[in-house]
């Protein structure tokens, strides 16, 4: 079976987009330290991007979590896989995802990571599809909001490929 990809969001779209939402988080937390927090593997590529947009000062780190689920479904129950190297204490969180679906995941992680005593936490993501959301999640920062398709690039995978693609597209099969 041949698959297509359909580019829903144009690499200069995409980038646009991303350059005005680091704008606005650099308006948002002017004065203060972010500290961005990166979901594995999907959220890296949109972090990346976003961190070179933020003009007031930046530190990093990476959590990868899998959430027990078949394929595109998830449970919400999470699996922390590689936790964060830095305590969160005190800091201004950013938490930066590629996607938020049903939200199951993110509203268990975030809980997880509130605890940790962070000075404010916020959500940013690069995509998100809110016709799908089970589990209420408060979003800061959405890149766009897109119809309830499976899609692929800037990070997001199917089967662990088309990462890479520095846009946004739709699978289709032929
Ligand atoms: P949820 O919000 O807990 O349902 O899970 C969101 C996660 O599912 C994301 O972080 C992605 O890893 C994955 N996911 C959801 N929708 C898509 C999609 O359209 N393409 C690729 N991965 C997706
Ligand atoms: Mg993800």
């Amino acid at each position: 079976m041949a698959e297509n990809i359909k580019v829903i969001l144009t690499e200069a779209e995409v980038d646009a987009r991303i350059k005005s939402m680091g704008e606005q988080i650099s308006r948002d937390y002017a004065g203060k330290q972010v500290h961005l927090v990166c979901v594995l593997k999907g959220g890296s590529f949109f972090m990346c991007e976003l961190a070179k947009r933020i003009s007031v000062p930046v530190s990093l780190d990476f959590m990868s979590v899998t959430s027990y689920g078949k394929d595109t479904k998830s449970s919400g129950v999470v699996k922390i896989i590689k936790d964060l190297d830095d305590s969160l204490k005190g800091k201004h969180v950013i938490v930066v995802e590629d996607i938020v679906d049903s939200g199951r995941t993110l509203s268990y992680l975030l809980e997880l990571l509130q605890q940790r005593g962070p000075a404010s936490m916020a959500l940013c993501t690069l995509l998100d599809k809110p016709d799908r959301r089970v589990v209420p999640v408060n979003v800061d920062y959405t890149g766009f909001e897109i119809p309830d398709k499976f899609v692929v690039g800037y990070g997001l995978d199917y089967n662990q490929r088309y990462r890479n693609l520095p846009y946004i597209g739709v699978v289709e099969f032929d």
